[in-house]
Formats: structure tokens, sequence, C-alpha cells
């Protein structure tokens, strides 16, 4: 198990996933709820939510947000494009950002970075712009660093990546067909230096076939440990 110095990370099935900092600061990253087939639906968010990080503008990462954010009163983190649309939607708070841009909230710093896949936010009838897909780094004052790549395939500035933030935990999709599978997962866990991925992305649909199995296998040998979660659950 990753030592965490206190934060607590609970993946919420897809790329849904509960960051709580020792501190008490609640982020929560692409919320997938209502319509996912794999969100525990008798988990209870915790009723103070801080942040919520929205890496692009896909359905299921940003099915939530809308909702999530009233409730909890929670800021909105995303890029510029999405948060503009968010904001014409009703959206009161607001945090618009960019690759290589850092912003503080409270104990939690989070930078944006790229990722290698696509994004639009499907309005009704209509498909809007939706800027670039993004990952997030979160670092956590006397914590941990952890990197939710957003979808993405393998690229090879994921070094820069482990050289300006060395992330030590990477929540990394392995599902295939949207995004990388666990062979290229693996190699992603590589060159970020990793020592935790936390496979996301995977097992919600049939056509997401890549499993934490596969990705352990693949990572024998290494000194990277694959956490293998069922949905609600923490660590
Ligand atoms: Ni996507
Ligand atoms: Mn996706």
């Amino acid at each position: 198990m990753p030592d965490l110095r206190g934060t607590t990370i609970t993946w919420l099935g897809h790329a849904t996933v509960l960051v709580q900092s020792a501190a008490g600061t609640g982020v929560l990253i692409d919320p997938f709820i209502e319509h996912s087939p794999t969100y525990p639906k008798d988990f209870k968010l915790p009723g103070k939510l801080d942040l919520v990080l929205v890496t692009h503008g896909h359905f299921d990462h940003i099915a939530d947000a809308i909702p999530v954010a009233a409730k909890h009163h929670a800021k909105v983190v995303s890029i510029v494009e999405i948060t503009d649309f968010l904001e014409k939607k009703g959206v009161k708070n607001t945090q618009g950002m960019n690759y290589g841009g850092s912003f503080k909230h409270a104990d939690v710093t989070i930078t944006m970075v790229e990722a290698k896949h696509s994004s639009s936010i499907q309005d009704g009838e209509n498909v809007l712009y939706g800027g670039n897909p993004a990952g997030f780094i979160l670092h956590i004052e006397n914590g941990p660093t952890l990197y939710h790549a957003g979808d993405t395939s393998v690229f090879s500035d994921m070094k820069l990546i482990a050289e300006l933030y060395a992330p030590e935990l990477g929540m990394l999709p392995i599902g295939d067909n949207y995004t990388m599978g666990p062979k290229a997962a693996a190699l992603a866990a590589k060159y970020l230096l990793l020592k935790t991925v936390l496979p996301i992305h995977y097992g919600t649909f049939p056509v997401l076939t890549g499993t934490p199995a596969e990705l352990t296998a693949l990572l024998e040998g290494s000194s990277i440990e694959v956490l293998q979660m069922k949905p609600g659950e923490s660590v």
C-alpha cells in the first residue's frame, strides 16, 4: 500500500476519483455518477467538496460536474473553454486554466498538464469546442503528489511531468480503445517514475477491455505497485 501521509484516495469507478487531504480539502475528479454503470450508488460524497476537476469535455468526465458543484458549493477547475461553457450554464465558481499553469487552494496545488486525446462538449443537439484535453497534478502540502492523466495515450513528455512534478501515484487509464491500454500504461508508469499506479477508465463498458491484472503482469520485476480496487474502495 502507498504511504499517502494522511491523504485518502477513493476510486468511484471509471475516471472518477475523490481525493481528501489530511487537512480536509476535498477534490473530486471527473464526476461521472448518475449514468455510470460502475459508480457505487450507495456511496455518499462528503458534504464539503472544495474543487471539482474536469479533464475534458466528453460526457463520461463532465456529466455530473454541474450538479455536484452546485450541491457541494465547489469550485470547478478545467481548461478555459470548458469553464466558459460551464459559466454559461450557470456555474458561478470556476477556475479556468491551461497547460503548465498552477492554482493553489488551501493545501492543494493543482497544475494542468497535457493529455493526448480529443475534447468536445455535447450540449443537447450541438457539439461544442472543448479546448484541449488535460491531466492534473495535485501537489498536497505535507502529503503526496498525485497525477490524474485524464484520457490519454502514452507520450514521451510524461518524462517532463516526472522531472517537473515528481508524482508518486498516478491514476492512469488502462481500458484501451479510447485511451491507452495496459502495455502503453506500463511504459507511462515507467516514464513517470511512479511508485504506485491506480488503474482507471477500464471495465465500465465492454469496449474498455484492459485490466489491472494485465498491467501488474507487465510491471512485474519493476518496483511499481499496481492497486486493484473496486469502485468505492479507498487507499
Ligand atoms: Ni474522452
Ligand atoms: Mn473517457
